[in-house]
């Protein structure tokens, strides 16, 4: 069993080990308009209704897109995709159209108007679901209405957000602990 040494650490940098990833791409449409803006900070709520809670900056173009329209897709971006995933993360929609300018594919869904990212790994299809943590925390918990998964890679190398620019890419995987998980486990 590993020992360590530790120090007092500033607890609003803790997201440094919290920050699960993978890193997503959200893409939006309201009125005449569409969008995408990137996203760490999301968390798994339910099983079924499938719930997602998303942080969605009210600075951020996406955060009115999101809000008027009350759907959005999370398209999931594989490693290939990382250069442009963090410039989407720099720029706003406010002035350019993201999928023009990085050469993304918009394709229409199936439940909503939001495009799906066709570049990505997967794409679910999401509605709002509760907006109660919207005004107090830009938290919006969307239900996942449909999911499309590629059908390979079984285990896409994901981006993973560290924060303060730094990354890591989803590496090994192991069944080595499958004995010990008690089913019915998260
Ligand atoms: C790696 C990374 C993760 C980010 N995570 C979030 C997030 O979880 N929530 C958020 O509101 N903004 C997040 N951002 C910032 C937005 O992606 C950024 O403000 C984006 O330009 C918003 O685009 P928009 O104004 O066109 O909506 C992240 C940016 C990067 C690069």
């Amino acid at each position: 069993m590993p020992r360590y040494i530790k120090k007092d650490f500033p607890s609003h940098n803790v997201r440094r080990f919290l920050e699960p990833g993978p890193i997503v791409l959200v893409s939006s449409a309201y009125k005449d308009e569409t969008n995408i803006m990137t996203m760490g900070w999301h968390m798994v709520m339910e099983f079924s209704p499938a719930l997602v809670g998303c942080l969605i900056s009210s600075g951020n173009h996406s955060f009115e897109l999101v809000r008027g329209s009350r759907q959005c897709v999370i398209n999931i971006p594989t490693v290939d995709l990382a250069t442009t995933v963090v410039k989407i993360g720099n720029t706003s929609g406010s002035n350019i159209d993201k999928f023009a300018e990085f050469g993304l594919t918009p394709k229409p869904g199936t439940h909503v108007r939001a495009p799906l990212i066709e570049e990505c790994y997967a794409n679910f299809e999401c509605e709002l679901a509760d907006a109660g943590w919207v005004k107090k925390y830009n938290v919006f918990v969307f239900e996942v209405v449909k999911a499309h998964v590629a059908t390979a890679p079984k285990y896409p190398k994901t981006i993973h957000y560290r924060g303060d620019g730094e990354f890591m890419i989803s590496g090994a995987e192991t069944a080595e602990y499958r004995k010990l998980f008690r089913p019915g486990m998260l």
